[in-house]
């Protein structure tokens, strides 16, 4: 999964450009919910790629600092121009090297899906653990029904999904990537956040995002 983003790092914002009007609309409610969320707050942005998103979010939070475990992501998002101050970090999700409490928010775009259902949790745990009291978390993903170029791959004795992508140099990655119903994030997220339900989840046909605050 880091070599697939790695190599294909100068190619992926397209994603984003060469879509669907639909998909055009419902990234810029993704946008605005958590420009809003989020506002005014000392951000940990996890899985940041190239900035897509912390733009958005440069543009009403206080501070981002901003992570991802591939410096190619990073060397692209740090070309952008971000309206608050934003410092970005090479880092592993699953071993952040913050202290407890330091930030106010947290956001996770896109990054959800490539968590192996058995790491869920781990990450899950380290990232609150980054956050104080009363910090907002945000986090989007796909939906099934956003499978625009290639079918769902699974393995025998293996409880996630995989799609098989191929990127420009031509090599093929089966790519972690796993998909929610609201009721299965329900049950997740309940595990860590107090009085988590549906109205802390925004689902349409594209898109989930997960909106919550932490005791
Ligand atoms: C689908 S991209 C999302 C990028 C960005 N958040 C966005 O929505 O445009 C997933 C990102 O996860 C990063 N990544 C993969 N494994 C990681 C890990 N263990 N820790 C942190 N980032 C990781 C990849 O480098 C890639 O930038």
């Amino acid at each position: 999964m880091e070599e697939y983003y790695r190599k294909r790092a100068p190619d992926y914002e397209k994603i984003y450009y060469n879509c669907e009007p639909e998909i055009k609309l419902a990234n810029i409610y993704t946008a605005k919910l958590l420009q809003d969320y989020l506002s005014h707050r000392s951000v940990l942005e996890i899985a940041c790629g190239t900035g897509y998103w912390t733009q958005f979010l440069s543009t009403t939070s206080k501070d981002i600092t901003a992570t991802d475990i591939n410096k190619e992501v990073l060397d692209l998002a740090k070309q952008k121009t971000y309206k608050c101050p934003v410092s970005f970090q090479i880092m592993d999700a699953y071993k952040l090297a913050f202290e407890d409490n330091r930030f106010s928010a947290g956001l996770a775009n896109f990054w959800f899906s490539h968590i192996p259902k058995d790491r869920i949790d781990l990450f899950l745990t380290g990232f609150h653990r980054t956050l104080r009291s009363n910090s907002r978390v945000f986090l989007a993903n796909n939906n099934p029904q956003f499978l625009p170029d290639g079918r769902l791959v699974s393995f025998p004795k293996d409880e996630n999904t995989y799609r098989l992508r191929t990127v420009s140099d031509g090599s093929e990655h089966y790519v972690l990537k796993n998909y929610y119903s609201v009721n299965e994030l329900i049950t997740i997220f309940s595990k860590h956040v107090e009085n988590f339900n549906e109205s802390n989840i925004y689902f349409d046909d594209y898109f989930w995002r997960v909106a919550y605050e932490l005791k």
